[in-house]
């Protein structure tokens, strides 16, 4: 089972969502603070808003989706893969063990002059991405790192390739179930995943309360909140069992 979720697992953990209403992109121009071009613009900014992003997911606890996912991948074991849009670590806090996080994780930072997470591309310094829980606004110094790069947050932002790629195509071209949850479904790559496992025959589904962009790509959608995607959870379970029973 291919596990993808977005903002929409973290909303009622108190994170909000970016295009909901109270959305983050509702309140900040993406081009602003997550894209190389900010970073080369107003590096300052886009630490206060990584820094009030580390503050909301700092005070926030995982719910009982994550909880239902973290429980799904001990029974499970490797035939569960979660792949997550997520930067917060709530999936981890609630138990899960091997979360592909392809946006990067908030929690970490890196040199801005350090290999990219998204294409392997090597550049001057070779210090990976580190754990980092700072805040750094209010006209805090702006960290610097030992080879005078500019720390960044560990972020894919817009213009930049994704983290874990390879190994996301390889588990989408082996799964046999796909299940979406909290994701709105108009951002790429993410977006052309379910279509991507269904064409290798794998069965869609979508839960969360709002019918995403990309509805046609699912074959079933279940319209509930992610704490109570249990139940959900337990038909796609159901699913591969009797796939497995069929091989
Ligand atoms: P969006 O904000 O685009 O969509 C959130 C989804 O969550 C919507 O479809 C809501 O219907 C759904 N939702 C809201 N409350 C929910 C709940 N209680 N339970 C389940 N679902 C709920 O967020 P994403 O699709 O995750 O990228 O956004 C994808 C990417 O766009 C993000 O990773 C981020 C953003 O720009 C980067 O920053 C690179």
């Amino acid at each position: 089972m291919f596990v993808l979720t977005g903002a929409g697992v973290s909303a009622e953990s108190g994170i909000p969502t970016f295009r909901g209403v109270g959305g983050l992109w509702r309140n900040y121009r993406i081009e602003e603070v997550a894209s190389p071009a900010a970073w080369a613009r107003d590096p300052r900014l886009v630490w206060e808003f990584y820094s009030m992003r580390r503050e909301v997911a700092s005070a926030a606890k995982p719910n009982a989706g994550h909880a239902a996912l973290a429980d799904l991948e001990r029974r499970l074991g490797d035939r569960c893969v979660l792949c997550t849009q997520n930067v917060d670590a709530l999936h981890e806090q609630a138990g899960s063990q091997r979360v592909l996080h392809m946006h990067g994780e908030l929690f970490k930072s890196r040199c801005d002059r350090s290999a990219d997470p998204g294409t392997g591309g090597r550049r001057g310094c070779s210090r990976p991405p580190f754990d980092d829980r700072s805040k750094y606004d209010g006209g805090a110094e702006l960290p610097v790192c030992a080879c005078g790069g500019l720390i960044r947050p560990h972020i894919c932002w817009f213009g930049e390739i994704p983290y874990e790629m390879d190994r996301i195509h390889r588990e989408l071209e082996r799964c046999t179930v796909f299940v979406a949850i909290g994701t709105s479904g108009v951002v790429h790559p993410a977006a052309s995943f379910a279509g991507l496992a269904r064409e290798r025959g794998a069965r869609t589904c979508y839960i969360g309360p709002d019918a995403p962009a990309n509805t046609p790509l699912f074959d079933q959608v279940f319209p509930v909140k992610a704490t109570e995607l249990a139940g959900c959870l337990a038909v796609e379970s159901q699913a591969i069992r009797m796939d497995e029973r069929g091989r």
